[in-house]
């Protein structure tokens, strides 16, 4: 990815929000604030729980605890990274994008895609010369016409493309890191069939190439890794998929780039393929932003089984729970759609990868010892499962089919389930009335101001736990000099929460430079009154007496502190 520029960032920022989220979720004014049923993918509700705030620019909703700013809106809404969530919302308001001209890297990514783009439109073209013919001729022998060669940008790498032309645009240099080409080789793609890859937003990124004979090695080939494409964040055919997804709320996922076009043809337009190896939990968690149902659609044969034991645990640990649907021994979706038409998949049994994974493990042990080693790699995996629900349901199953006892599963299994929290309204999560004020007034507080406060509190003087979390983040954040400070606090559950509802529920300040100096008085003087009760009540009742008469003057509790610091340190 090339680098954006930052001033292009910095507008995009400053777009308001309510202008972004508006043409995706109906808000209504609400106070101060607007509200919604939350428009994310993966949430439905009924009451809105979508709340934002013109004037912070943030949005959060206390029903999936997403939230952030106008960019994390897009990358939550769209499965979009943060460029081309940024890119996005330049073309929605006519923002020109531009590129940092810093750091040869980033050059070279932004160059490295405009190449990739002209060699895809000059092997889309070379398909339609006499050398191409014979890659035009293979895809014909498939039963692909040109509708989908456009549709999927196919193409031919001529046996001596013309280097020279590229050379003289890119140089030597850059041709090579591309990895089409190497010197004095010509290209390694060459007398192949080319299949572009492309990212999320469209733009060629790599290429793939077929051999059109039978080879022993390398029936296709892929460039190499560049800064603009990394295999494992990349999904092919995701750009063209992405509206049927979204429209069908299901995905089916396969592991070949024909499979992916084969399907595509035959009307599942919500197809996408695996780059080779696994399918990362970044990927599963994209797919599920914009799908409820994602199918495994593999191999029947022993290929097809460790394609599913590779994707099984990413799939867990985005807390994606697929279907499988096995194809007969041999076919592949592609072979299976050419024989037996686009029905005969659909009419393909569904079943829920966890539930045939566990039925799988049972079924490969033949004895009573065999099983019980089976059951524990069927344990492991009950534990990954995060949602209590299905967790619940998988352990039912487990020891159903295993024959052992539910309890003594459960007991083993079910201990440390994460809490499912309720939306909470608009209460605080945080209990204590001064703690929550004082971080209220924290956020809205300009960063050097805030700075000056978090220096006199440690974060031990504050008492309930949520806040202190809270204050920790804040004080980690405001040392780092960060700006968005909302924003990374929304990426945590809890704090993300506690901070949202004290952004939405407390009331704005008048005089905040004063109420926050009060606030941080009050802090003070109860940690020590705590701290010191003890000590205090010894020594004189006058201490406490004296820090309640002065609670309101910060100098003479600055002296009470010191004394009190004193007594402390006496007795302590
Ligand atoms: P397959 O060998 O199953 O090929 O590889 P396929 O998809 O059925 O291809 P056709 O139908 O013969 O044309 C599955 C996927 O594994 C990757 C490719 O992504 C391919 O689509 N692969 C396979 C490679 O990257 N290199 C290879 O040499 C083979
Ligand atoms: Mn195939």
């Amino acid at each position: 990815m090339p680098r954006i520029a930052q001033s292009v960032i910095n507008e995009v920022k400053q777009l308001n929000i309510v202008d972004i989220i508006s043409q995706h979720a109906e808000l209504k004014k609400s106070g101060g604030k607007y509200l919604a049923i939350c428009p994310l993918p993966n949430h439905r509700e009924k009451t809105p729980s979508f709340t934002v705030d013109e004037t912070k620019n943030f949005f959060f909703c206390f029903g999936c605890h997403k939230g952030g700013n106008g960019i994390t809106f897009v990358m939550e809404y769209k499965g979009y990274d943060f460029s081309e969530a940024v890119v996005y919302l330049c073309e929605r308001f006519g923002i020109e994008v531009k590129y940092d001209k810093t750091g040869a890297h980033h050059d070279t990514s932004s160059v490295l895609k405009n190449l990739y783009g002209d060699m895809e439109e000059y092997c889309a073209a070379a398909l339609y010369t006499r050398e191409g013919e014979v890659a035009l001729g293979y895809l014909a022998n498939r039963g692909f016409g040109e509708d989908i060669i456009t549709r999927f940008k196919l193409g031919y790498m001529p046996k001596f493309p013309e280097i020279g032309r590229f050379k003289g645009k890119y140089g030597e240099g850059l041709l090579e890191e591309s990895g089409i080409f190497s010197r004095g080789f010509g290209s390694m793609f060459r007398e192949r069939l080319i299949i572009p890859i492309h990212s999320a937003t469209g733009s060629c990124i790599a290429l793939s190439g077929r051999a059109l004979q039978s080879v022993e090695k390398g029936k296709y080939i892929n460039s190499p890794e560049t800064p603009i494409f990394m295999k494992r964040k990349v999904l092919y055919n995701f750009d063209n998929a992405i509206a049927a997804i979204k429209k069908s709320r299901s995905c089916y996922l396969v592991e070949g780039y024909f499979d992916a076009i084969r399907m595509a043809a035959a009307g599942f337009d919500n197809t996408v393929a695996m780059m080779g190896t696994a399918v990362t939990k970044e990927r599963f968690a994209q797919l599920s932003r914009h799908a409820e149902e994602l199918n495994l659609l593999l191999d029947g044969d022993a290929a097809g089984l460790n394609a599913m034991e590779r994707c099984h645990e990413a799939a867990l640990e985005a807390g994606v729970y697929p279907n499988i649907i096995l194809l007969p021994q041999g076919e592949d979706p592609d072979s299976f759609i050419a024989k037996n038409g686009a029905d005969a998949l659909k009419a393909l049994k569904k079943v829920d990868l966890i539930e045939f994974l566990i039925r799988r493990k049972f079924n490969e042990a033949s004895d009573v010892n065999a099983r019980f080693h089976r059951f524990d790699d069927v344990r492991l995996m009950l534990e990954k499962i995060n949602d209590p629900y299905r967790r619940d349901r998988y352990i039912k199953l487990s020891a159903k089919i295993f024959e052992v006892n539910i309890n003594t599963l459960t007991a083993d299994i079910g201990s440390d389930l994460p809490q499912i929290r309720e939306y909470s309204g608009k209460k605080s999560i945080i209990k204590n009335i001064t703690e929550r004020r004082f971080l209220s007034l924290l956020l809205e507080l300009p960063a050097e101001s805030a700075d000056k406060v978090i220096q006199e509190i440690p974060s031990d003087y504050i008492e309930d736990e949520i806040a202190r979390n809270l204050y920790e983040k804040i004080v980690a954040l405001l040392d780092v000099g960060e700006e968005d400070i909302l924003l990374h606090l929304a990426e945590d559950t809890v704090v993300g929460e506690a901070a949202a509802l004290l952004l939405f529920g407390e009331q704005a300040s008048a005089d905040i430079f004063t109420e926050i100096y009060n606030c941080k008085n009050r802090i003070l003087l109860t940690y020590y009154e705590n701290r010191n009760r003890k000590i205090v009540n010894m020594q004189s009742m006058e201490y406490s007496a004296l820090l309640k008469e002065f609670a309101s003057n910060a100098e003479k509790i600055k002296e009470l502190r010191t004394r009190l610091k004193g007594i402390v340190q006496q007795h302590g």
